[in-house]
């Protein structure tokens, strides 16, 4: 498994989903062209029956200078990386891993959700608090979402880690919208409709209706060397914080 070896002095976003197939790498690559950013997907699955996501974002992108780091682990199985690599025999360790060096801003894309476990003693959750990014939560806006979301930004809050808010995809839901807002305390920073093409055109369109960078992140910011984020108790708990998830309310 590749490891990089420094944190990278610019910051950036974690961008995890309530699921598999929800849109994380469409909305990341919206994310690298609106904020000029680098892209990494750490964990890369199922290659032997799709193409990676990092050449989908390189596709959508189209020329244009963006450095996509290439992924610290490439497996064949679509399952969880956890799965995957035992069908493999690969030992994964989310411990070694390390943000590459970067002088762009960095959008990482996990895999799936918050609870997709890597290896014996990780999950997708403990690999954003262990890389201490803020998160956006890739979320769709049909029917389901309302739990599926609460639910994602739960387990963010009882880790404490810092959300930007949520980006909904799919056809427009004022209503969901409203309830993701109003039970969730959180922030919509962005609605994708579906697109009748996904390319390079619609992901410079979407881009242009994202917020910058610096008017999201966190204040002050994350601290990126954090203890062990390993998840120690999968079925506590946590009521929903009366104040919010994260910083929005000060934005
Ligand atoms: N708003 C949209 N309009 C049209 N197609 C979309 C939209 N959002 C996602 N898609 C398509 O849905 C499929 C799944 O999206 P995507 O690959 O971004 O999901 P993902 O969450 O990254 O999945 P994975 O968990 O495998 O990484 C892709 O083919 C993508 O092009
Ligand atoms: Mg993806």
């Amino acid at each position: 498994m590749r490891s990089h070896s420094a944190a990278p002095p610019a910051p950036g976003a974690f961008v995890t989903g309530t699921d598999t197939d929800v849109g994380k790498t469409l909305v990341s690559a919206i994310l690298v062209k609106a904020w000029q950013a680098d892209y990494w997907k750490p964990y890369q699955t199922g290659v032997a029956d799709a193409c990676s996501d990092t050449d989908t974002v390189a596709a959508l992108l189209g020329p244009g200078g963006h450095t996509l780091h290439p992924p610290a682990c490439i497996l064949q199985a679509p399952l969880a990386p956890w799965a995957a690599a035992r069908l493999e025999g690969v030992a994964l360790n989310a411990a070694d891993l390390r943000l590459p060096r970067t002088q762009a801003p960095l959008v990482v894309e996990g895999a799936g959700g918050l609870y997709v476990p890597i290896d014996e003693r990780h999950m997708m959750l403990d690999l954003a608090a262990r890389l201490g990014l803020p998160l956006v939560l890739v979320t769709r806006s049909t029917l389901g979402t309302i739990n599926h979301t609460l639910l994602s930004l739960q387990a963010l809050a009882a880790r404490q880690l810092p959300v930007m808010g949520v980006i909904m995809n799919g056809p427009l839901s004022p209503g969901n919208r409203k309830a993701l807002e109003h039970f969730g305390h959180t922030r919509i920073l962005a609605e994708i409709p579906p697109l009748p093409r996904v390319d390079a055109a619609a992901i410079a369109r979407m881009a242009a209706g994202i917020p910058p960078l610096a008017s999201i992140l966190p204040s002050p910011p994350p601290c990126r060397s954090q203890p062990d984020g390993i998840t120690k108790n999968y079925t506590s708990a946590h009521p929903l914080p009366a104040q919010g998830f994260s910083n929005h309310k000060s934005i």
